[in-house]
């Protein structure tokens, strides 16, 4: 029998990196084989994005894309997936002729049923229904060969409805995974040759609050790190408003858990952290990444950050920036605030023009690369602990792996190194990594 081929583009957030990778094993057991190649593939699925509208566009014109190769070829399957996919349900079809499958956020264990349904019938099948079982969190996927590092789906949902964001409305209500599950399945990776898991959620803090249980995600991380052969734990995201001082004593007394965090900030103006609904003040953020270094002197901070929030004026900005200058963040993700249908932001007055967001936009990244550059060139000299991951893109002779900060670090090494952690003495810091040269340990 052929052999059939599967291709899958990804958009948007992690946790729909690792939706991809459910959707690939599900495929495997109905024979398809991932492929890189979009032109040899039997069955092309997309997974979308929908934060911003620019994430809407990339989607829409990769299936352009797609369907003319569809034209070509009218046994091809292609599917639309994610939240796109959930925020438009059947209105994809209308938008775009002959995609056969359109499935949201709580219907990947799905697919296997629906992909028969789209081959024996051959008429378009949409499935966006949300679930309150978490059927599509548990699939497990294995591993690559030789893959180090692995996601691991904690909870789904949100409840936080910051005023901008869209997904509460396509990822649904907050549900937190059984602790047993998860760590299950964490075994299952250790077993798999999986040294480094990170924790997925959109606000992973209030992991388990509403279960009831009592077990929150302190007491999950303290699991976790009882787990032999899992050598790192990272979790992603935190919400600053639900930060525990538990949690932040984390980092002094779990061994495993890297030393570094993504808090998005959002502003550095409480007039505007207000008007987003982000249930936390400027000054609280500042005490509580001083507390983290406090308790974790290396700790390296990231945060996301939005320009042009409605109503956010010269000095709200300048608030941001002024924040900025006092944490020095590790790295930031930066975006230009994008009106999303259906949210409270959307009907907000005092919308800032576009140029001046791109403007701001501008001087705040320059700022950061200026922060990001000072704080890779003050690591040069220091002794990091790299978990190789592989080889280096750039070059045969180098490996490549992470230090416990999240920071990429390219080094002379061999391929027996994959998978262990090695000291390497950092030489040279630039923007987006560091170079070292492994020494003995
Ligand atoms: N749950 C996570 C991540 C949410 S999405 C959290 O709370 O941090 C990732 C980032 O996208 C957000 O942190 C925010 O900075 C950005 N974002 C979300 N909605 C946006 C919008 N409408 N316009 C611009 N950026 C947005
Ligand atoms: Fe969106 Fe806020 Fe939920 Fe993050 S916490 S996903 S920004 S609503
Ligand atoms: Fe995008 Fe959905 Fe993630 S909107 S950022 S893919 S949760």
């Amino acid at each position: 029998m052929r052999k059939k081929y599967l291709h899958i583009t990804t958009f948007g957030c992690q946790m729909n990196v690792h939706d991809s990778e459910q959707m690939a094993v599900l495929l495997a057991e109905q024979g398809y084989e991932q492929t890189e190649d979009s032109t040899k593939a039997d069955c092309i699925l997309i997974n979308t994005c929908s934060i911003r509208e620019k994430a809407e566009q990339k989607a829409f014109s990769e299936l352009g894309r797609l369907m003319k190769l569809k034209e070509k070829n009218p046994d091809l399957i292609v599917g639309f997936a994610g939240c796109l996919a959930q925020h438009l349900g059947a209105r994809v079809h209308s938008r775009v002729r002959n995609v056969d499958l359109v499935f949201g956020t709580h219907n990947i264990h799905r697919l296997p049923e629906m992909m028969e349904a789209v081959q024996k019938e051959r008429k378009p099948v949409t499935e966006v229904g949300f679930s309150s079982s978490l059927h599509s969190l548990g699939i497990f996927a294995p591993p690559r060969d030789g893959a180090i590092s692995a996601f691991v789906s904690i909870m789904q949902g949100c409840d936080n409805y910051c005023a901008y964001c869209v997904v509460p409305y396509l990822r649904g209500p907050e549900k937190s995974r059984e602790p047993e599950d998860i760590v299950g399945e964490i075994e299952k990776l250790a077993g798999c040759g999986i040294r480094e898991v990170t924790l997925l959620g959109q606000n992973v803090n209030s992991y388990g609050k509403k279960s009831g249980r009592g077990d929150d995600f302190v007491s999950l991380l303290k699991k976790i790190n009882e787990i032999e052969g899992i050598e790192r734990i990272r979790f992603t995201t935190s919400h600053p408003k639900d930060l525990s001082n538990e949690l932040i004593g984390c980092f002094g007394s779990l061994r495993k858990l890297c030393r570094h965090i993504h808090l998005p900030v959002q502003s550095g103006s409480n007039r505007i952290l207000k008007r987003m609904n982000r249930g936390y003040t400027a000054e609280e953020y500042l005490e509580k990444t001083a507390r983290l270094r406090r308790v974790c002197p290396e700790i390296s901070i990231t945060s996301d950050v939005i320009v042009g929030f409605p109503g956010e004026t010269r000095k709200d900005y300048q608030e941001t920036i002024d924040m900025m200058e006092k944490i020095r963040f590790d790295s930031v993700f930066s975006f230009k605030y994008s009106e999303r249908k259906g949210t409270a932001a959307g009907a907000l007055s005092g919308k800032v023009p576009e140029a001046e967001k791109r403007q701001r936009l501008k001087e705040l990244q320059a700022l950061q690369d200026r922060h990001t550059q000072e704080k890779n060139t003050s690591l040069e000299g220091s002794v990091q602990e790299v978990l190789v991951e592989g080889p280096s893109r750039n070059s045969r002779q180098d490996m490549t792996g992470r230090t416990s900060c999240w920071k990429i670090v390219n080094f002379e090494g061999r391929p027996e190194l994959i998978g262990r952690t090695v000291p390497v003495r950092i030489s040279r810091g630039y923007l987006h990594s560091l170079r070292g040269k492994q020494i003995s340990s």
